[in-house]
Order: C-alpha cells, then sequence, then structure tokens
C-alpha cells in the first residue's frame, strides 16, 4: 500500500492507573486491530504496537490512597489491561510498559540528545509548593473550591464536578493533597521545547500536505497552530518517572507526555533491539497513530516537534485516525464517576461474546462524532444482525449441505439470474470494504462486510433450496454451492472485525488461513509463526491439509471451496442474547446511577450560598421578624407545595400561605412555635390573602426547616 514496504502501527498506550473500558476500545483499540489484521491478511509487513503509560500524577494519587507504591498499582493495571485486550482478540507484537528499563535508558537518551544539541529553554516558574510536606506540588495535587460551581473537592488542574478547566490560582481556599497546608509559591526551573520554532514546518506538513487527515484531525491542528504555539515544559517536579538525565535536577522527572510517545520506539526496541530502526526511521515505513480525540494534540504537534528536534531520519506519522468519545446509556463515559463498561467485566459476564462487543463497538464508532453505547442496542445487533443474518445464513448452508449432499460441497450447475446477481456484489462489496478500510472508515466498512452476510442471507431465502431439493436436486446443488463459496468469503471478510467467528467459520469449512505477519515473541508463537530471528516476518494462521488456504485476494473469486470439498458440522456461529442478561448490566449501572445521585444530594445538602450583598443595620431594622404559633393547618387544594396556616401573631390572628408542604404536612406545624416576617406586605396566593413570611432554614439541596425559638418564648416576641 502506497508503495510503502512496512506498516507501523500504534495504538495510544493506556494509562495503568485504571481497567480500560469500552469508550478505549471504540476509540483505538477495535479500529487499530481491524486495520492491522486487514493488512496483515493482505500479506502487509505490519508491526503492532502498544504497551501501558505507567508516569503521571494519577497514578501517585492513586498509590497514596490506596497505602502502595506507584510501582504496585502499574503492576497490577499493566496486567489487567493487557490481559483485557487479548481476551478481545486484540493481540499486541508488543505490549510493552514506561516502567521498563529499556524505556527509561531511551526516554533519558531522547531527552539528553536534544538537551546536548541545545533544542530546549530553560525558565524559572513559582509553583505551589508544601512547606510541611517540603515538596512542589502537581496542580492535581492542589484542592480547593471551584469558583465556577462551588465544589470543595475541585483540583488544581480541573473540577470534575462541572468539568472546568482550572488553574491552581484559580481555586478558592486552596490546600494540598499531602498535608493539608496551604501551598506557597516557590521558585523552580524547568525545560521548555519551544514549540513556536516548529509551527512553521507543523503547517506545511500537517496543514499542506494533510488535507486528506479527518476533519476532526486537521480541524484540532489548525485551531492550535492559529492559535499560536508556546514552549511547553518537557519537565515536572515529581518523584514518579524517568529521572531528568541532567546535573541539577534531582527531584525532577520527564513530564509524562514527554516520556510516553517515547515509549511506542522504546517499545519496538525492546521486541526488536536489532532492527527496530528499520521500523522508525526509514522512509519506507508508514506509522500510522491510533488514538483518541483527546491526544490529538500531543501526537499531531508535540511528539513529532520532539522527533523533528531529535532528527536522526526519524519518520513521522502518514496519518493519525483519532476517534472522538462513546458514550455510555446517554451520558459521558467517566472513571471516577464509574459510568463505564469495563472490558475485564464485560469478559466476565459475556464469555463466548467478544465479538459481539467488537461488531457493536465498530457498527457505532464515534468516527466523525461522539456516539453511543446502550446494552439493548447492543442486544438488538447481536440477535438480528449477528445471529438473524450472518449466523443463519450460514447456518442454513452448512446443515443444508449435510442433509443433500453428505457434507461435500455440491457440483455448481448453469447459473440463473439470481445466481449471477448475488456472485457479482461480492467483488463489489469488496473493493467497497478495501477502500473503506485504507481510509479508516472501519463503520463503513463493517457495513460492507455485513452486505456479504445480507446478499447469502437473501439469496438462500430466495432461491429455498429446502423446496427445490424435492425436486431438483442439481438445482439444489447450484444453490448451495454458491451458498458455500458466500460462506467462504464471509470468513474471509469478517476476521478483522470477528476474528473468533471467523475461525469457527474456517473450522467449520475445514480451511486454513493465511494471516499474515506477526512478529510477536513467546508462548504465543506456534511452529507455523516464526519464533527466533528478529524483523523477519513470516505467516501465521492454520493451514489445511486439502491445501485451501484463504486469504484476502481469494474474496469473491468464483470456486474457493471446490466441489466435493469435505465440510465440518454445523456449529452455530452466535447464539442469541436474552433479556435477562441485558437487564443485568441495566441493573448495575442504575445502581451506579443511584449512588452517584445519592451522593450528589449529600454535597448539594452541604453547599453554601454566597454571602449577600451588605446591609445595613437600618435595612435590617425595617424587618418586624416575631414569634408566633401555628393554630390551624391545612393544604391549599390543588397545590404541592403550599399550606394554609392560622397564627397566633401575639399581634391578631391572621392567615399565611407558605410553601413548605413538601417538608411538612399539616399535622406537623400545628402547636408549633415559628417564626415570622410579620410586616410583609400582603399578598395574595392561589386566591388566598397572606399576612406575612414564615422564617425557614434552607439547605444547599432545597431542603428546608422552619425556624423557632430554643425555649418556647411569648407569642409576638421581637427576633433581632
Ligand atoms: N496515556 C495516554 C492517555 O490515555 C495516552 C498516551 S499515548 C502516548 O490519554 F503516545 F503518549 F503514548
Ligand atoms: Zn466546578
Amino acid at each position: 500500500m502506497n508503495g510503502k514496504k512496512r506498516t507501523l502501527v500504534t495504538c495510544a498506550l493506556p494509562y495503568a492507573n485504571g481497567p480500560v473500558h469500552i469508550g478505549h476500545l471504540a476509540g483505538v483499540y477495535v479500529p487499530a486491530d481491524i486495520y492491522v489484521r486487514y493488512l496483515r491478511m493482505r500479506g502487509e509487513d505490519v508491526l503492532y504496537v502498544c504497551g501501558s503509560d505507567e508516569h503521571g500524577v494519577p497514578i501517585t494519587i492513586k498509590a497514596r490512597e490506596q497505602g502502595c507504591s506507584p510501582q504496585d498499582i502499574v503492576d497490577r493495571y499493566h496486567k489487567l489491561i493487557r490481559d483485557s485486550f487479548s481476551g478481545l482478540g486484540i493481540n499486541f507484537d508488543i505490549y510493552g510498559r514506561t516502567s521498563s528499563a529499556v524505556h527509561a535508558e531511551g526516554a533519558s537518551e531522547f531527552f539528553r540528545k536534544l538537551y546536548d544539541d541545545g533544542k530546549f529553554v530553560t525558565r524559572e516558574s513559582e509553583q505551589y509548593y508544601d512547606p510541611e510536606a517540603q515538596t512542589f506540588l502537581a496542580d492535581r495535587y492542589i484542592v480547593g473550591t471551584c469558583p465556577k460551581c462551588g465544589n470543595e473537592g475541585a483540583y488544581g488542574d480541573q473540577c470534575e464536578k462541572c468539568g472546568s478547566t482550572l488553574s491552581p490560582e484559580e481555586l478558592i481556599n486552596p490546600r494540598s493533597k499531602l498535608s493539608g497546608a496551604a501551598p506557597i509559591k516557590k521558585k523552580t526551573t524547568h525545560w521548555y521545547l519551544p514549540l513556536q520554532d516548529y509551527e512553521q514546518w507543523l503547517r506545511e506538513w500537517i496543514l499542506d500536505g494533510h488535507k486528506e487527515w479527518r476533519t476532526n484531525v486537521y480541524g484540532q491542528v489548525k485551531s492550535w497552530l492559529d492559535g499560536g504555539l508556546q514552549p511547553r515544559a518537557v519537565t515536572r517536579d515529581l518523584d514518579w518517572g524517568v529521572p531528568v538525565p541532567v546535573e541539577g535536577a534531582e527531584g525532577k522527572v520527564l513530564y509524562v507526555w514527554f516520556d510516553a510517545p517515547i515509549g511506542y520506539i522504546s517499545n519496538t526496541r525492546e521486541l526488536l533491539p536489532q532492527s527496530w530502526e528499520k521500523w522508525w526511521k526509514s522512509e519506507d515505513t508508514r506509522l500510522v497513530h491510533f488514538i483518541g480525540k483527546d491526544n490529538i494534540v500531543f501526537h499531531c504537534i508535540v511528539f513529532p516537534s520532539m522527533l523533528k528536534a531529535y532528527g536522526d531520519g526519524y519518520i513521522l506519522p502518514e496519518n493519525v485516525p483519532a476517534n472522538e468519545f462513546l458514550n455510555l446509556e446517554g451520558d459521558k463515559i467517566s472513571t471516577s464517576r464509574g459510568w463505564a463498561v469495563w472490558a475485564h467485566e464485560f469478559l466476565k459476564d459475556f464469555p463466548g461474546k467478544e465479538d459481539v462487543m467488537r461488531y457493536v463497538l465498530t457498527a457505532n464508532a464515534p468516527q466523525t462524532a461522539d456516539n453511543d453505547f446502550s446494552w439493548k442496542d447492543f442486544q438488538t445487533r447481536n440477535n438480528s444482525e449477528l445471529v438473524a443474518v450472518f449466523g443463519n445464513f450460514v447456518n442454513r448452508a452448512v446443515v443444508l449441505t449435510h442433509k443433500y449432499f453428505g457434507g461435500k460441497v455440491p457440483p455448481c450447475g448453469p447459473l440463473l439470474d439470481v445466481d449471477k446477481e448475488v456472485i457479482a456484489e461480492i467483488p463489489a462489496l469488496k473493493a467497497s470494504m478495501e477502500k473503506n478500510l485504507e481510509t479508516y472508515r472501519f463503520r463503513e466498512a463493517l457495513k460492507d462486510a455485513m452486505g456479504i452476510a445480507r446478499a447469502g442471507n437473501k439469496y438462500i431465502s430466495d432461491t429455498e433450496p429446502w423446496k427445490v431439493a424435492k425436486t431438483d436436486l442439481d438445482r439444489t446443488a447450484t444453490i448451495l454451492n454458491i451458498s458455500m463459496q458466500i460462506c467462504a468469503d464471509l470468513a474471509v471478510a469478517f476476521e478483522p472485525f470477528t476474528p473468533f467467528a471467523a475461525e469457527r467459520l474456517r473450522n467449520m469449512l475445514k480451511v486454513g488461513f493465511f494471516a499474515g505477519s506477526d512478529h510477536r515473541k513467546g508462548e504465543r508463537q506456534t511452529e507455523n509463526t516464526y519464533v527466533e530471528g528478529e524483523g523477519r516476518a513470516l505467516h501465521t494462521g492454520v493451514t489445511s491439509e486439502n491445501g485451501i488456504v484463504l486469504d484476502w485476494e481469494l474474496l469473491g473469486r468464483p470456486q474457493i471451496l471446490p466441489a466435493g470439498h469435505e465440510i465440518g458440522e454445523a456449529e452455530l456461529l452466535f447464539a442469541k442474547i436474552e433479556d435477562d442478561q441485558i437487564q443485568l448490566q441495566l441493573d448495575k449501572l442504575e445502581a451506579i446511577r443511584a449512588e452517584r445521585a445519592a451522593r450528589e444530594k449529600a454535597e448539594a445538602a452541604k453547599k453554601v450560598a454566597l454571602q449577600k450583598e451588605e446591609c445595613t443595620f437600618e435595612d435590617f431594622e425595617k424587618m418586624d421578624i416575631r414569634t408566633a404559633t401555628v393554630l390551624e393547618a391545612e393544604r391549599v387544594p390543588k397545590t404541592d407545595k403550599l399550606l394554609r396556616l392560622t397564627i397566633d401573631t401575639g399581634i391578631d390572628r391572621r392567615v399565611i400561605v407558605s410553601g413548605i408542604a413538601e417538608f411538612y404536612s399539616p399535622e406537623d406545624m400545628v402547636g408549633k412555635q415559628i417564626c415570622i416576617l410579620a410586616n410583609l406586605k400582603p399578598r395574595v396566593i392561589r386566591g388566598i390573602e397572606s399576612h406575612g413570611m414564615i422564617l425557614m432554614a434552607k439547605q444547599g439541596d432545597g431542603k428546608m426547616r422552619f425556624i423557632t425559638p430554643q425555649e418556647l418564648v411569648s407569642n409576638g416576641a421581637q427576633v433581632g
């Protein structure tokens, strides 16, 4: 493709401070995996690199919260994430980690070269410092009240309640998360990459040279560039990360966004210590970064500038297909609020349904706009697409081939129009699929693949071989021959999307498969795949006894399975998902929602309204506040909120209409001593004249309680 010899595909390195969820999968890993499987089937030499991003402040915070070391945290999640990926059929050539020795060395060397070449500038700035813990504080380590919404637990970089981006300066009453002390400002020096020096070059490379990039990516890059680039700090005062390898930098580490992308290179070096350079420094390599939209600036501006500054022949990405976000049941996925479907939990709850998740996430891929995942849709797509169309077609074709022809592909006789039509559809769908896959439109490519299944399903329904068999076995043979060819097409076409089902189908058809190059090492290698040596691409996949090996080129060709080829027993490709399984997931989410609502309510209750504008004593004196006792109380008919109270004010008996019915029943009020604003101008409320107002204390969440003297006093006593 594009005349290049090889393709290096990277997936954003997930932070090892939590499990991955369906948003990650839909945005990055499933599309990348589809792309890699496709290229490999076409015989392209592909290296597929990912790993854990194990630095950064959130990891240190999590470790503190859990009373363990940052290394403990990343060890735990690295394993969990790696296993979740492989459980979903996402098998990288290497899944490395940025806490590895290879990476520390590589990232350190990278920094050092830029430093030696004078590519950095230093700047002194004032940073927040915890005088008790005697350490600088990352923005995340400063908490205070959000100036926008009053949330008392806002972080120095963001308020998670209202979503505002903040700086520590903006927080009201800031305190250190470490000691609770008020942070002070202290001078510190850091290294910066002067991004503005690369601006012109970036403009030419991306804005002029890559107009074909997705509009969301192109647009974000353009707006960053138009806004003017600034020097960007590449170091931090922190004790978790790759130490800054220069003298006088004690207590400083590389900023996580400086070291993490270098992780792509480190992981390649770890896998291929001798030959990694050809993947990174050869014009014969195409580099493609799969990421989510929040990573665009780092992969299109910062990392390329780092590589450019480094020089030495590093190549730049040919494309950066970034996705938008996936929502869950209409709400933004949030790790901190627990609103997510976690990959590892899904694998536990739905064994054997890995393909279904891959399928649904691709069908709903947030390619050009945010999209939504819902469990109902998951069930529907499984039951009415995978089961009812794809699975149903294959099942009918295989079962009937056994029934009428003893499990041997029957011969193909003369073709009728209906046969010619379905046969012609497949190469067209294949061509469309290729175009879509090569331009990163995976949702559309999946539609094409599904188009083949739909065509097959319609063909077998229209031609009704089970009826034809009663009178014309030759015609039945032709129909089932064609149906079997379509089954073989599906085994190829669905390999990128639903690899487990594709494999089951190939086993049913008793055919081998050309899965393309694979650079993995270790226990997953079989005798068919290469084990020794490096960078040598060999072929994986099953070969069959009878010599039929499916590959991409065969898709749509006539007579892939020759007459007489023996197939295996029918096996269900997909099983129906029942309502109770879906309900379980909905209940799980509902519980999270309810818990969050309760927590938010408790927080709201504590929220204190800002103090009102100053008033004078004279202002206050104008208000005649008195004690009074409720004599009678009744609801105001046809209202939810209003009580009509008759009270003894000591001065007189009067009626007050009060909006407290939500909080007190009439019986609650009778006989109670309260305080009223006695000289409030009478108002008519629902046809009743109200003479005054009851004083209530009102909480942040709206709950109200009436004010009562601490001991009984006579009615009409003045309050002030
Ligand atoms: N950990 C980052 C995230 O989840 C992605 C890092 S990608 C890399 O947003 F390029 F820095 F590795
Ligand atoms: Zn806020």
